[in-house]
């Protein structure tokens, strides 16, 4: 028989310190529930590199492509220049896998953690379907006259019939299952090219959904809007940029970067979750990583896998040790990074 199988790639600073809470929660359940995953480490990221230059290997790949699903912790390290890693491990995995949709839930869990007044969590939570293979991503364009004081350096906005209307869809078939509205975000009223294709296939696409309620906002209108009216957003579809970027802002408006996961789906290959946040060179190494949104992230995997119930428990857990106080300094709590990996698998323990 064939066993579910995940690929770990813990990556660099606390992405193995986050990731290894997140592997406590599903060995648990692993174990308790006869899930029968079957897990497998990877070591990618900046050691490998500066050991031997290596980023994924060919054969690497390929293994990738027999596993289930991926759970990555994040890469990035201040000795490796900027966009290396980046591009070589994180964007050449969601590339090549044609995960296309990133899924990226806003959702507050306690009304002590608003960073807004008078908006709790009724108001703040919906998610952001943030297309995830084109765009300014596509890593199109190059250098004119390089090092020249007439140096031009382009970098080219893609975005395909086929790509737009993929992830469109994406958000209205989401909306449908949760009864919500979706949102258009662009800047069509300056990409008029490629937003301007955007907005045609959105419009083609919501007359397939009568059902379905819709808007539209600019992008730097929604970031007001996400702000003073979070209430008004259910389903936010983007373009990979500016996904990148609300997303930031969303994961603050649910308490912190500490906090918000995401998915990158492709159901016809391999799908990958992960924390939105990055290494934290910052804090790495000190223990003191907020390990909720790479667990989150796990929560989003059993999801995947058709185990909502899983995914519920943890996030109740959550909720629960967030009620208690037992948290991370960027949450105001005193407790380690495993810590309250135990604090949740306590919670979860006790059913
Ligand atoms: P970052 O998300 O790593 O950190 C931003 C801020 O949030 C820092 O102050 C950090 O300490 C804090 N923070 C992040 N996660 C936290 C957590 N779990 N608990 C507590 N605090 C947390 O973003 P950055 O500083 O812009 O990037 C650092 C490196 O990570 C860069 O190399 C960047 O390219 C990379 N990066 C990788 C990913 C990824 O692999 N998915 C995502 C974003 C950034
Ligand atoms: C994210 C990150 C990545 C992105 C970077 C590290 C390539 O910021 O997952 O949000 O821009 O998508
Ligand atoms: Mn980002």
């Amino acid at each position: 028989i064939n066993l579910p199988s995940i690929a770990v790639i813990p990556g660099d600073g606390i992405g193995p310190e986050v990731v290894n809470e997140g592997l406590k929660i599903f060995n648990y359940f692993n174990n308790e529930y006869n899930l029968n995953f079957k897990f497998e480490e990877f070591n990618l990221g900046a050691k490998r590199y500066l050991k031997n230059g290596e980023l994924i290997p060919e054969s690497i790949l390929k293994k990738l492509e027999t596993f289930d699903a991926i759970y990555l912790g994040a890469v990035g390290d201040p000795q490796v220049p900027a966009g290396i890693l980046e591009h070589g491990i994180l964007l050449k995995l969601r590339f090549h896998f044609d995960q296309y949709v990133n899924l990226r839930p806003i959702k507050l869990l306690n009304n002590r953690f608003s960073p807004l007044k008078n908006k709790g969590v009724e108001e703040i939570n919906f998610t952001v379907v943030r297309e995830n293979t084109e765009g300014l991503y596509a890593g199109i364009g190059g250098f004119l006259k390089k090092g020249t004081a007439d140096e031009v350096a382009i970098q080219e906005m893609v975005s395909t019939r086929k790509g737009v209307e993929r992830i469109i869809r994406y958000a209205f078939e989401y909306a449908n299952k949760t009864n919500g509205k979706v949102t258009l975000c662009d800047k069509s009223n300056v990409l008029t090219y490629s937003h301007n294709l955007w907005l045609r296939v959105f419009e083609e696409v919501k007359t397939e959904y009568p059902n379905i309620k819709t808007d539209h906002y600019y992008v730097d209108a929604i970031t007001m809007k996400m702000v003073r009216n979070p209430e008004l957003f259910d389903v936010i579809v983007t373009c990979n940029m500016f996904g990148d970027i609300i997303t930031d802002l969303g994961a603050e408006l649910q308490g912190g970067m500490g906090l918000a996961a995401s998915a990158n789906i492709n159901p016809d290959t391999v799908s990958m979750f992960e924390p939105i946040h990055g290494s934290a060179p910052d804090i790495a190494g000190k223990g003191i990583a907020n390990p909720i949104a790479a667990i989150l992230a796990v929560s989003m995997m059993l999801e995947y896998f058709h185990r909502d119930d899983l995914s519920e428990k943890i996030e109740n857990a959550i909720k629960i040790i967030i009620e208690e106080n037992k948290l991370t300094p960027d949450m105001g709590g005193k407790l380690t990074t495993q810590e309250v990996g135990d604090e949740i698998l306590k919670v979860l323990k006790r059913g």
